[in-house]
Parts: C-alpha cells; sequence; structure tokens
C-alpha cells in the first residue's frame, strides 16, 4: 500500500462562514470554547472539515458565531494542545490529527473456513440462470472469433456497440467509438487516471469516496483535494470553492448512490459542479458503477448529459458491469471522447494489451437481459436492505443511519469514534466489516461510521447484527478514544 506517501493539500482556507456550516450547533444555542473546539474535532474525525485546511481567522469565526474572540482563541489553543491542530505566526492555523491516529487497514483479510459473515465486499452475486444462458450464447458465438488472434484493444466491437447503445437509450448519444471496455471499473479508472494525471497533479475527491480509487490516486503520487459529502450530501459552495482555490486536474464523483454514504447527487448540482469544472479547466472522472442501483427513485441519467454530453467536454465517464450483473465478470468500460478513448487504449495495452473474448461475449449476452436482471436485483437490495436495518435496530439500537435512495450499503453513524476497534474486534466474533477509516481521504477520519452493505442474502443479517452487538459489549470500557484528551469528555 503506498499510503505512507500520500501527498496531501496544504493551502485550502475555510471561510468562517464554510467552517460555521459545517459544525453541529450546540445544544445551549451558542458556542463555548470547549463545544467549539470538540465541534471542530468532531467535523474534522468525520471528514467534513478536511485534514491540513486552514481555519479562519478568530475574529471572521467569532463574528459568524456571534461569540467573543477570546472563545475561538480558547477552541483554537485547546485543538493545538491535542493535536487536533497546527498553528505558525504568520500562517495561521490549520487543522491536523494527533500523531499515531491511524486506521486498521482489514483488506489482506481472507477467511479461509467460511465461517466468517463477510460484510466488507459491497458486490452481489451473479444472476444465475441468466448467467448461464450468456454463457451458451457466447459459446456459440465464440467460433466466430476463434479464427481471429483474439486481440481487442479497445474492446469487442459488439460489446462497445452494446454499451454505446446503452448509453443512448438512457439519453447521452453515444458511439461505439466513444467506449473503451475494461477489466471492471477498477482497471478503467487506473487507466484514466494514468493517462490524464502526473505525479503532484491534484485530484479533487469526495469525502469519503471509494476506498481502492483513492488507493490508485496515491499510488500515482496525486496530491488529494478532500471535498465533503455529508448527511446532507454534496455542498456545491465548497466543491466551487475547492475547485477555484486548488484548479485540479481531475475531480473524481461518483455522484450516483455514492459509495460509500449511498447520496443521489441533485441534477442543479450537476450542471453547477460541471460549470465550475469547466471554468478551472478540470477533468471531471464521473464513476456511475451504482448507476443502476436505484432502490427509491428512478435510476438518473448519465452524468454527462448535465453538460450536453459534447465530444469535447472533459467529462469521463467509467462504468461497470460488476453491480449491475456480476463483478466475476470483470467487465468494464470509459466512456469518453473518441480522441481520449485512442489515447486510453495506448495505455492499456501497456497494462494488459486486451480483455478476453469469451468474457465480452458474455456480457454482450447479459447486456441483452439486463431488463430482466436489474427489476429482480433491486427488489432483491430492497429486500436486504430491510432485513439488515432491521436487524441491526434490533441488537444495536444505539446506531444511527438513514436508508439511501440506491446502492449498496448502510453507512451506519456509531456515535463515537471506534470503528477500527470495533472491525477489528468484530472479526474475532466472526464477522469482517470495514471501518470508516477505509473510505477517508485522510487516514483517522470517519473513525465513528461503519459501512455495511447489504448485498448477502436476508437471513445472514440477524446473525451478523448479534455478533457485531457481541463485539461491541464484549469489552465494556475497552472503547476509550486514547486520542481524547479529558476536556471532551
Ligand atoms: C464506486 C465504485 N467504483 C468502482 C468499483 C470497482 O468496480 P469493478 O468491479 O467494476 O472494478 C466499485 C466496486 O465496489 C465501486 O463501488
Amino acid at each position: 500500500m503506498a499510503v505512507a506517501r500520500v501527498v496531501h493539500t496544504a493551502d485550502r482556507t475555510l471561510t468562517g462562514r464554510q467552517l460555521a456550516s459545517l459544525l453541529t450547533p450546540p445544544p445551549e444555542g451558542r458556542f463555548g470554547y470547549r463545544e467549539l473546539a470538540r465541534a471542530v474535532r468532531e467535523a474534522l474525525l468525520d471528514g467534513r472539515v478536511a485534514l491540513r485546511v486552514r481555519l479562519p481567522a478568530e475574529r471572521e469565526l467569532a463574528a459568524v458565531l456571534q461569540v467573543s474572540r477570546t472563545t475561538v482563541t480558547g477552541a483554537y489553543d485547546l485543538l493545538r494542545e491535542s493535536g487536533y491542530a497546527h498553528s505558525r505566526r504568520g500562517a495561521g492555523t490549520w487543522t491536523a490529527l494527533p500523531d499515531g491516529q491511524a486506521p486498521t487497514a482489514l483488506g489482506s483479510y481472507q477467511d479461509e473456513s467460511g465461517a466468517t459473515i463477510d460484510l466488507a465486499l459491497a458486490a452481489p452475486q451473479a444472476p444465475e440462470s441468466e448467467l448461464a444462458a450468456a454463457l451458451t450464447a457466447a459459446a456459440l458465438e465464440l467460433p466466430r472469433y476463434a479464427g481471429a488472434q483474439g486481440y481487442h484493444p479497445y474492446g469487442l466491437p459488439a460489446l462497445r456497440a452494446a454499451v454505446a447503445e446503452r448509453y443512448t437509450a438512457r439519453g447521452l448519444p453515444t458511439r461505439p467509438e466513444q467506449i473503451l471496455v475494461t477489466s471492471g471499473a477498477q482497471q478503467a479508472l487506473s487507466l484514466v487516471l494514468t493517462l490524464l494525471g502526473r505525479a503532484g497533479d491534484r485530484v479533487l475527491a469526495e469525502n469519503p469516496s471509494y476506498t481502492n480509487a483513492l488507493d490508485a490516486m496515491r499510488g500515482r503520487m496525486l496530491r488529494v483535494t478532500p471535498v465533503p459529502v455529508t448527511e446532507s450530501g454534496w455542498d456545491t459552495g465548497l466543491v466551487d470553492a475547492a475547485l477555484r482555490q486548488t484548479a485540479p486536474r481531475l475531480a473524481y464523483l461518483i455522484p450516483d448512490f455514492h459509495n460509500p454514504t449511498g447520496h443521489l447527487m441533485p441534477p442543479e448540482q450537476r450542471r453547477e459542479l460541471t460549470r465550475a469544472a469547466r471554468a478551472t479547466g478540470t477533468w471531471l472522472v464521473v464513476d456511475e458503477t451504482l448507476t443502476d442501483m436505484a432502490l427509491d427513485v428512478p435510476a438518473p441519467a448519465p452524468f454527462a448529459t448535465a453538460a450536453g454530453g459534447g465530444d469535447g467536454e472533459q467529462i469521463v465517464t467509467v462504468g461497470s458491469l460488476s453491480k449491475s450483473c456480476w463483478g466475476g465478470l470483470r467487465v468494464g468500460w470509459v466512456r469518453a471522447s473518441s480522441r481520449v478513448v485512442t489515447e486510453l487504449a495506448r495505455v492499456r495495452i501497456t497494462a494488459d494489451l486486451s480483455g478476453s473474448v469469451l468474457d465480452q461475449l458474455v456480457a454482450v449476452a447479459l447486456l441483452d437481459r439486463l431488463g430482466e436482471i436489474l427489476p429482480r436485483r433491486v427488489e432483491e437490495l430492497r429486500r436486504r436492505r430491510a432485513a439488515l436495518s432491521e436487524a441491526l435496530a434490533r441488537h444495536v439500537p444505539e446506531w444511527r443511519w438513514t436508508l439511501p435512495p440506491g446502492g449498496m450499503c448502510l453507512w451506519i453513524d456509531l456515535g463515537r469514534p471506534i470503528a477500527s476497534a470495533l472491525a477489528s474486534r468484530a472479526l474475532r466474533h466472526g464477522v469482517r466489516v470495514e471501518g470508516g477509516a477505509r473510505f477517508g481521504v485522510d487516514p483517522g477520519t470517519h473513525e465513528h461510521r461503519l459501512r455495511i452493505p447489504y448485498t448477502l442474502p436476508e437471513d445472514v443479517y440477524e446473525s451478523a447484527a448479534e455478533r457485531l452487538a457481541a463485539a461491541l459489549d464484549g469489552a465494556p470500557g475497552r472503547f476509550a478514544d486514547p486520542a481524547l484528551p479529558d476536556w471532551v469528555a
């Protein structure tokens, strides 16, 4: 893992108004210095406020919050003393984390026995009968291809055409030349980052975000500028400010049932964001892997429709059959201008030359049956979401979550920054689950969140919730936060 080499932004500034909008108001109605310090610390720990962001001048924040300047001075002093802020004369005060506060990564864990309930993967099982039928159809087609060498760096023409046709049917006219078939959305994203990013370039990313995408950025030494996705979704003003302040080369977005929060970006925000990115010359890399997982809302139109979908737009869309059909197929794609697709194919050749012809033929046949597969999948996810939600409500009633309109995960608020410790304890109780820190741009944040997918059959959730409750209760007092000084009690 390249986590140790992450390069962060250090030069963004929050205005008093922006910071105030990100803080949870105190129950008493007005901040004392302890409450203010606690509110900033909590906003930092759950990713609303990024690391290494300059806090507003004391006078400015005092005016916005209608408190005395000494209240803000006292709060900043407390934050500094406890390691949550640093300052230097002339450079102001910026957010930080105390030394040693880092997440526990469970990514390398393998269960050999099968006894562990795996809640770490947000991925569905294959639609069995359709997969079998698609395999038969692919086997019949294969001889037509077997006479040639079988290398198709852009993807099988039939699959490029089928993917393009689906975009067109969803309201975004697309030609096959605009599609590059890849080994899943992950390879699509890696190729895009390789083509469009250079070490040291800035990338704007949502915080939290899809962990493997963040790792791909870190591995390429890209400088990640986080923008928060909170309970209420995206804040266009903050995204706009981040774009203007850092003029990133790329912005990576998951507007459709955002992983891990499940939010769906409203159309007006899509248009505003597209306008703002155009103004700074930023490439929008839009991950629509979860677009078909629309549980309570109509399936969203492709993001690029917000920009007119023209060939000259700096919008690159990444898609996949992993959630709509099956991850084991390893079929995804990039939709971009034909010029960008040509450049991406050059990069792709250096990675793996070409994808498997057989898998792509299966994908063509599955795309043909998507109209039957998706309604069942969506219905199944609704039932599983309800089963997980009900089991959690029974066994861990103190946890909080909002049912997302789509996607595959609940983003649970544990109420305390204990997620990494709980995740490693849960493993001993037979549940693998990812703490929020795995999805944070900055290590050590989102510690009061747990991501729990609802992609397993309904009957596992009772037992999973029971085990999580046991992990939570097992050793009272063991969850004290070592980084919490007395004053935040
Ligand atoms: C937002 C997002 N992007 C990309 C991926 C990777 O998908 P694939 O299996 O197509 O590589 C996932 C899978 O979880 C995802 O949630």
